[in-house]
């Protein structure tokens, strides 16, 4: 039986969301919908589906199977439970919700309805971190690990980013990844959480409309069951046109692993590349194993909701990954707020 699917939002992961859909055997995109008319056209040309202008149409009219939710992070949970209650699998973008609450109330509609609901965490399948996993868990650095993530940036050029409700904040927006990663390299659940941050972007000309402003500058320290750290650096409110600078670096007893791209090394963490790679240190000296060619965007992630719709079983990227993330978004805030290590075991 062919897919129904609707998206919701058709900005830019909309669009990646559509292209995923669009290369997978045996879906086909029947509605999509955003408050923008033209870009809801575009997409419907593209796509050859019909454009709405209210997302709860989309969601329900005949034939729709699935749902790729792609909406600043305020509006996810309105859309993905609504769905669910329809019966519709739901695909949601990250930050899943901006509270646990919201995450939770996600969560339980989906298994009410018996239908799968996986949020887009896609660094897992961007090739260099699918490297840097494989490597680890050979034994090739040791155990346990230290992982140091670095990721500055000018203040981004969408708004919903830097305001607090809409996606939260850059921190908010941003970190999720960089904790999903920790716990997909580590297999292990975070126990504390201590950070310090501020807000850097205020005061720059881009960012003039923003009311209030979300954190967009921190340092993280999150410590791990097994004895794992993870380390991360933000700073998303740089003047605009400040080059931006990225680094991955992973180590262990036995050696250390860079993400490098040397033909970009100002690359954002997330960027798909075809010069980037992975460089493993270690007493046998330096070795480069280059990335595999990316697919742009949540391919791997539809290919998993289909696959986990079709045999009904839990998928990497389901609502409770997507909620351990955001649950160390929400103690990272509150660590920031209070200036107290948080405890989550
Ligand atoms: N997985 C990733 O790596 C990744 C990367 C970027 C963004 N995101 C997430 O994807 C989501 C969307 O981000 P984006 O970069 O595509 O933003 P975007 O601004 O490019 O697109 C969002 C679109 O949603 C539309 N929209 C807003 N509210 C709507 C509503 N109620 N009904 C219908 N349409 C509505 C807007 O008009 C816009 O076209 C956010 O949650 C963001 O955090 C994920």
């Amino acid at each position: 039986m062919t897919l129904g699917v609707a998206i919701i939002g058709c900005g830019d992961m909309g669009r990646k969301h559509a292209a995923a859909w669009m290369a997978q055997d045996g879906a086909q995109v029947r509605t999509v919908c955003d408050i923008d008319a033209g870009r809801a056209a575009a997409m419907a040309k593209l796509t050859g589906a019909v454009a709405y202008h209210d997302w709860r149409e989309a969601v329900a009219a005949d034939g729709i199977d699935a749902v790729s939710v792609c909406i600043p992070a305020c509006d996810h949970p309105v859309v993905s439970v609504a769905s669910t209650d329809l019966g519709r699998h739901v695909l949601c973008e990250k930050a899943m919700a901006l509270t646990l609450d919201a995450a939770d109330t996600m969560i339980a509609a989906a298994a009410r309805n018996d239908v799968q609901l996986l949020v887009c965490h896609q660094y897992r399948g961007l090739s260099r971190f699918a490297t840097m996993k494989r490597e680890i868990e050979a034994g090739r650095i040791g155990w346990p690990i230290y992982m140091r993530f670095l990721e500055m940036r000018e203040v981004r050029p969408k708004l919903a980013m830097h305001e607090r409700g809409q996606n939260g904040g850059p921190l908010h927006d941003m970190t999720g990844h960089l904790f999903d990663l920790a716990r997909y390299f580590t297999g292990a659940e975070a126990l504390s959480v201590q950070a310090h941050g501020t807000v850097f972007g205020q005061g720059k000309p881009r960012l003039a409309p923003v009311a209030d402003f979300g954190i967009d500058t921190a340092e993280i320290l999150v410590r791990f069951e097994g004895g794992h750290v993870l380390s991360i650096g933000l700073n998303w409110g740089l003047p605009e046109h400040t080059p931006g600078y990225g680094r991955d670096l992973v180590h262990g007893p036995l050696g250390l692993m860079t993400s490098d791209d040397p033909e970009r090394p100002d690359r954002f963490v997330g960027d798909i590349s075809a010069t980037a790679g992975v460089r493993i240190r270690d007493q046998n000296g330096a070795e480069w194993i280059a990335a595999e060619a990316d697919e742009d965007g949540p391919h791997n992630c539809v290919r998993e909701l289909v696959r986990a719709i079709r045999t009904g079983e839990a998928s990497q990227f389901d609502g409770r990954e997507g909620r351990a993330a955001l649950r160390l978004i929400r103690a990272t805030l509150e660590s920031i707020e209070t200036g107290a290590q948080v405890t989550l075991r």
